[in-house]
């Protein structure tokens, strides 16, 4: 008896001290320091109009590593930048060709330049500029002396300026998934000037900064907040210069890059961590802290459904079209998509290739 009672009361404070070290270790040692987050209901994301026109894309160079981000360039000479190092690119005759190495697997955002070559992100070199003749070179490593972590996205202007996002301020490209959890607006849009070697802050405080745009006449600035399912916009021309706005909200998915159409509208790749998916974890601290120590159930949750939604959004911030793979059956995960030609280019964190869909 006396010894069956010793046994449960050991078990029991065994219990306790393993539940004791787990809260200690979840809550107090928690790498995040949460919010709570609306997103928009699930309305939005599974409205009728699924299409699954994007299962129709031609796959290009099949074999890519993660083609997260695509540009063309005057030539019509498209590029995209995968996670294994290599800048690659299609020229017209549909070949590929091995372009640039970069010894690094964290290239995100690329961008033409007009006097030649791409300007890359790098969330750990910071913003490198590379040419036929020079390779890469770092262009901006550091901003107010600290490291410049996680450039996200960048877009050229004519003037020279150059306009980049810092996807967060906290955390690096490894541990996105924190920022997510962490819901709080770690995000950057910066204007860095080549001519005086100053960079500035544009817009602070965004909600995972991502895709960055330029109007076609450059009188305002486009840049995703892919936590707040929502772009704003930065005027930089006219009665409104300085001043920002919200160009849309909404999304039916966290928008990830934005790249202006030949026509003046904007093309919005939309990534589907959606209210299905994501509403209960942003409506509690306690989850928010238990995935933050446990990135094993992070990814049960986030590669739970697979799908590609990208849209077109007009200069009134309105949806014009949207093109689906509601269950990623031939593409998933799109995270940029470039008009060119009357066809759209798709770079994708899922997919080993770029889809090519005919406009
Ligand atoms: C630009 O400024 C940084 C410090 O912010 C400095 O390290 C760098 O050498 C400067 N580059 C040029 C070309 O002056
Ligand atoms: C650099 O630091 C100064 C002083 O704290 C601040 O006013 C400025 O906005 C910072 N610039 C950037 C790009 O972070």
């Amino acid at each position: 008896m006396a010894s069956t009672i010793g046994c449960v009361t050991l078990t029991l404070s065994l219990v306790l001290a393993v539940l004791f070290a787990l809260t200690v270790q979840v809550f107090y040692f928690s790498p995040i320091d949460p919010l709570l987050l609306e997103i928009p209901p699930s309305v939005f994301s599974i409205s009728s109009t699924k299409n699954n026109k994007l299962q129709n894309v031609i796959k290009l160079g099949e074999g890519l590593k993660q083609p997260e981000d695509v540009c063309v360039d005057k030539d019509g000479v498209l590029y995209t930048a995968t996670r294994d190092g290599w800048i690659k690119r299609m020229v017209r005759n549909g070949k590929w060709e091995n372009w640039k190495h970069i010894d690094s697997s964290t290239l995100l955002g690329i961008t033409t330049s007009k006097d030649g070559g791409l300007i890359v992100c790098d969330t750990s070199l910071g913003l490198l500029k590379v040419t036929e003749e020079d390779g890469f070179s770092v262009i901006l490593s550091q901003v107010n002396g600290s490291q410049l972590i996680f450039a996200d996205d960048v877009i050229e202007a004519s003037d020279g300026n150059i306009y980049f996002s810092v996807g967060s301020t906290k955390f690096s490209l490894h541990n996105w998934h924190l920022d997510l959890l962490e819901a709080r607006p770690n995000g950057q849009l910066l204007k860095y000037n080549p001519m005086s070697n100053e960079t500035a802050i544009v817009l602070d405080d965004l909600f995972f900064a991502n895709g960055v745009a330029l109007s076609k006449d450059e009188d305002y600035l486009i840049v995703c907040e892919t936590w707040k399912f929502r772009c704003v916009r930065n005027w930089l021309k006219g009665i409104n210069k300085g001043k920002t706005d919200i160009f849309i909200e909404n999304l039916p998915g966290g928008p990830d890059n934005i790249n202006l159409a030949p026509d003046g509208s904007f093309w919005i790749a939309l990534v589907q961590i959606t209210s299905e998916r994501f509403g209960f974890v942003h409506t509690s601290k306690v989850c928010k802290h238990l995935l933050a120590s446990f990135p094993r159930l992070f990814n049960l949750i986030n590669s739970a459904t697979k799908s590609a939604l990208v849209v077109n959004v007009g200069t009134d911030g309105k949806i014009i079209r949207k093109f689906d793979d509601n269950e990623g059956k031939v593409i998933s995960f799109v995270t940029s998509a470039v008009e060119f030609e009357d066809h759209l280019y798709l770079g994708s964190l899922h997919s080993d290739f770029v889809g090519k869909l005919p406009l």
